[in-house]
């Protein structure tokens, strides 16, 4: 057992990268100036007159998308529940905050609400086939690379759950994304002294893809499967679409295409795949000449010296930029990678007409051609929000061999004042991209800088998507405490709460959009409903959103899962899990039939014993391991209901 010194002192270097996290995560690369006559509206538009929602129920009411086949279903069923549930499709007792300070032993352990139960499962740790090596948060040890290439990985974060012959609620396949791991939680030290520290550190990133069953004792386990695996910045794969074949992904070296790395949210496809997104990639990139000067592109991608002092850079010449053997390496991250969740042989691929940024998360909404639109969050203060429309319906185009994400036309969000905004295209039909990129592929690798030229609206932090039950569209922006000037879809100035937009079209096909400001987070302050920081969003398909939070949360709570009806007059969330301290809650799947859902604990105690040892026991020394919740309600009805 470690003394007491030794525990603050390892408290500390938790803090210092965490700090540095904190920091470079979100620091402002984008100096396109866009959105000048933001002063104007700020001048205009209160935050009352937002609030009062005038602007959302008209333009929601007005250009309401008709319904597909699959939503009319949704309806329908929403219609049942809110009926079986008396009125309101979230009917549970929510997690009171007295009732987190009483029950969460000083945040060392999460509570749930009373008409839910929870199960932890696969901490970071844990084999991904039945009998492995095991980590159990031992203090004095870690897992060797080798172990954790065939362990759960760290940082759980976007998942999907593929169950078997879409039908099953017993088993299936679950895609879990392993964000990141700060090097005093995964490797016990500040930084790493040796390859081997490194390949530890990139084998507890990555994804892993895990076979879980449902026991007759109705706790869920790993199970075997020949296609459980694991897919770290190592895993061998492929590009797609118009950067493929390029020489802006070629490097001196010959290296193959490897890996993937701070996977972020997720999204499933219409057709049974896991879409992994890499968010702040720069972050483990870094040089060893000091005399380098990164350019433009890199710049505005946020490289920088030591990324988020991860320093894989010393010991990988993969992410040393300086090595000029290397020099497009870090243009091989930013994607959106797809991953079949089902056949375990089959290579990751990197889809390049998604564009290249901090890819957050990404939800799909099917027209009713068939073509799909995607809609996707670059998450750093003043960056925006994208959409992809693919060429083809889905199904003609995989019957033809191809596929829906690799032919399409990406676009940018552009705010109006009025309520109403445009997609701006984002290709070489534009004359000043057409100035400013050789090809479609410098365009896409350069997708920020293109955004940039267009007019794009600076955004406060935009995260995760997802799609209601009338195919709007829910924004998570976090929040963003360097918005000097407020606008009317950031109307904050600073925003330290972070606020939800949702945004209405058409057909997915639409240049033009109307918006509205869902819920500015601060107008929960002094309910009993408060949360701040929206992050993770889930539509379900009866009209509840459900969003996991990451930030500070007032009134002794830490990060948190709420729900909320967005088929009533007002938002009003609904509490239905707490985490520990310094977690993030993130991540969302069910089973198909909405009776079992998971969601991760995230980063829980930043790694720090003294923090919470969850999910071992209380006993101050134990490693606190990030790990999946499995929420069901006790009367075994639909989450959230
Ligand atoms: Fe990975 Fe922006 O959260
Ligand atoms: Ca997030
Ligand atoms: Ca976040």
């Amino acid at each position: 057992m470690r003394s007491e010194k030794d525990l603050e002192h390892r408290s500390t270097q938790i803090q210092d990268q965490h700090a540095i996290h904190d920091q470079k995560e979100d620091v402002p690369s984008n100096r396109s100036g866009n959105r000048s006559f933001q002063d104007v509206l700020a001048a205009n538009v209160s935050r009352r007159d937002l609030m009062r929602g005038g602007i959302a129920a008209a333009a929601v009411g007005f250009l309401a998308p008709k319904a597909s086949i699959a939503m009319e279903a949704a309806d329908s069923l929403a219609g049942a529940v809110k009926r079986a549930v008396g009125g309101s499709l979230v009917n549970f007792a929510p997690v009171t905050i007295a009732q987190y300070a009483a029950q969460s032993d000083g945040g060392k352990v999460p509570v749930i609400s009373d008409d839910y139960q929870y199960q932890v499962l696969i901490p970071w740790g844990t084999p991904i086939q039945p009998g492995g090596p095991t980590y159990n948060g031992d203090p004095a040890t870690r897992p060797t690379s080798a172990e954790q290439e065939v362990q759960v990985g760290i940082g759980h974060d976007g998942m999907w759950f593929f169950a078997d012959e879409d039908s099953s609620n017993t088993g299936g396949m679950l895609a879990v994304n392993h964000e990141f791991g700060t090097n005093p939680h995964l490797l016990g030290k500040p930084a790493p002294e040796s390859l081997e520290d490194v390949r530890l550190s990139q084998a507890g990133h990555g994804v892993s893809v895990v076979r879980i069953e449902k026991g007759a004792d109705g706790l869920w386990d790993v199970a075997a499967s020949n296609n459980s695996r694991r897919i770290t910045v190592n895993t061998p794969v492929e590009f797609s679409g118009p950067v493929a074949g390029s020489e802006l992904l070629e490097n001196a070296a010959g290296n193959e295409p490897l890996g993937t790395v701070n996977n972020c949210g997720s999204g499933p496809t219409p057709w049974g795949t896991y879409l992994t997104c890499e968010e702040n990639f720069n972050g483990y990139f870094g040089w060893t000449d000091a005399n380098y000067e990164p350019n433009e592109s890199q710049a505005r991608y946020g490289f920088d010296s030591d990324g988020f002092g991860y320093g894989w850079y010393n010991f990988d010449e993969r992410f040393d930029l300086s090595n000029p053997d290397y020099a497009n390496e870090s243009n091989r991250f930013g994607w959106i990678v797809e991953i079949d969740p089902r056949d375990g042989t089959k290579k990751p691929v990197k889809r390049t007409a998604l564009g290249r940024f901090k890819h957050e998360a990404i939800a799909i909404r099917v027209g009713r051609s068939g073509r799909i639109a995607c809609y996707m969050g670059d998450d750093q203060r003043f960056d925006y929000c994208y959409k992809f429309v693919s060429a083809l319906p889905y199904e003609e185009a995989l019957a033809l061999g191809r596929s829906p994400l690799d032919e399409g036309i990406l676009f940018v969000a552009r705010f109006d004042d009025d309520g109403t905004g445009r997609w701006i295209e984002l290709s070489r039909r534009d004359l000043r991209l057409r100035r400013a990129f050789a090809t479609d592929a410098e365009l896409l690798v350069n997708t920020r800088l293109a955004a940039d030229i267009v007019g794009a609206t600076p955004m406060d932090r935009p995260e995760w998507t997802s799609i209601g039950k009338s195919g709007e569209v829910f924004w998570t922006l976090t929040n963003n405490s360097q918005r000097e000037v407020a606008d009317a879809a950031n109307p904050e100035a600073p925003n330290n709460d972070g606020h939800i937009i949702r945004t209405v079209e058409r057909g997915v096909r639409g240049r033009r959009f109307s918006w509205d400001i869902y819920l500015l987070a601060s107008s929960t302050r002094e309910t009993e409903g408060v949360f701040t920081d929206p992050d993770a969003a889930y539509a379900d398909p009866f009209g509840r959103l459900f969003i996991g939070t990451d930030g500070g949360q007032p009134d002794g709570l830490q990060d948190q899962l709420t729900v909320l009806d967005v088929t009533a007059d007002s938002p009003s969330p609904q509490r239905l899990f707490v985490g520990v301290n310094s977690d993030e809650i993130t991540g969302w799947a069910t089973t198909p039939d909405y009776k079992t859902a998971w969601t991760n604990m995230q980063h829980p105690g930043d790694g720090d014993p003294a923090a919470t040892n969850f999910p071992a026991a209380t006993d101050g020394f134990t490693v606190p391991r990030d790990c999946t919740i499995v929420i069901t309600k006790k009367d075994g009805g639909i989450i959230g209901s």
